[in-house]
């Protein structure tokens, strides 16, 4: 776990960006390819526009992320070119892997693509042998758990005070075999 924390000690307090009025993005298919160092800027800031109460993944973290090798990330990207989604997901020594971030577009949402991208997570993973994942969200967050539990998660556990606000989370595991 010792990736997982570094990420952590990496976090930011929320930063506060305007307020955004979101238009529905034009209809459009998405594919998922693999995310790498050449989309550091585009993620950040994909990831600014997602995650607005929490802690924030920044430059360091997504620089620390892209250079750590047991590291799986994808990008959901539109038929416009435009970044519509981001997963990282950490393989750990025993054979599980956890599911570090996620996040949509407010443009594209509910239109299937967090569901299209952990599917194709969940593909590499057994590929790799991985038998589970697990992955931890916010006690509020009950968009994010609906997905999770619509995907095949279970919560296992509630955690005390995870998050540097003192918000608990949820452990949820999904069995891959
Ligand atoms: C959570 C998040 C990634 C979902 O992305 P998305 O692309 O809109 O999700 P999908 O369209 O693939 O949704 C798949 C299923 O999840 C559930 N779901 C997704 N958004 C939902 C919502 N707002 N309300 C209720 N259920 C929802 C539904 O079951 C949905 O299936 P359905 O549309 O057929 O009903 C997105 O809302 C987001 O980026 N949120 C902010 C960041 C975040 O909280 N990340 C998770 C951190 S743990």
């Amino acid at each position: 776990m010792a990736v997982l924390s570094t990420i952590r000690s990496l976090f930011s307090s929320a930063i506060p960006i305007e307020n955004e009025t979101i238009v529905p993005a034009p209809l459009t298919s998405y594919a998922v390819k693999p995310l790498t160092e050449k989309h550091a800027k585009e993620v950040l800031k994909l990831n600014l526009r997602c995650f607005r109460n929490g802690e924030n993944y920044t430059k360091h973290t997504f620089n620390y992320l892209f250079t750590e090798p047991n590291i799986l990330s994808y990008q959901a990207i539109a038929e416009d070119g435009q970044m519509a989604g981001f997963v990282f997901v950490i393989l750990n020594k025993d054979g599980t892997a956890h599911l570090t971030t996620i996040g949509v577009a407010p443009e594209h949402r509910r239109r299937g693509v967090a569901g299209s991208m952990l599917g194709h997570v969940e593909a590499a993973l057994i590929v790799k042998g991985i038998s589970t994942i697990v992955l931890e969200v916010r006690v509020q967050n009950v968009t994010a758990q609906t997905l999770y539990t619509r995907f095949g998660y279970s919560t296992v556990k509630r955690i005390t005070k995870y998050y540097a606000d003192g918000e608990d989370c949820y452990l949820m595991v999904k069995s891959l075999v």
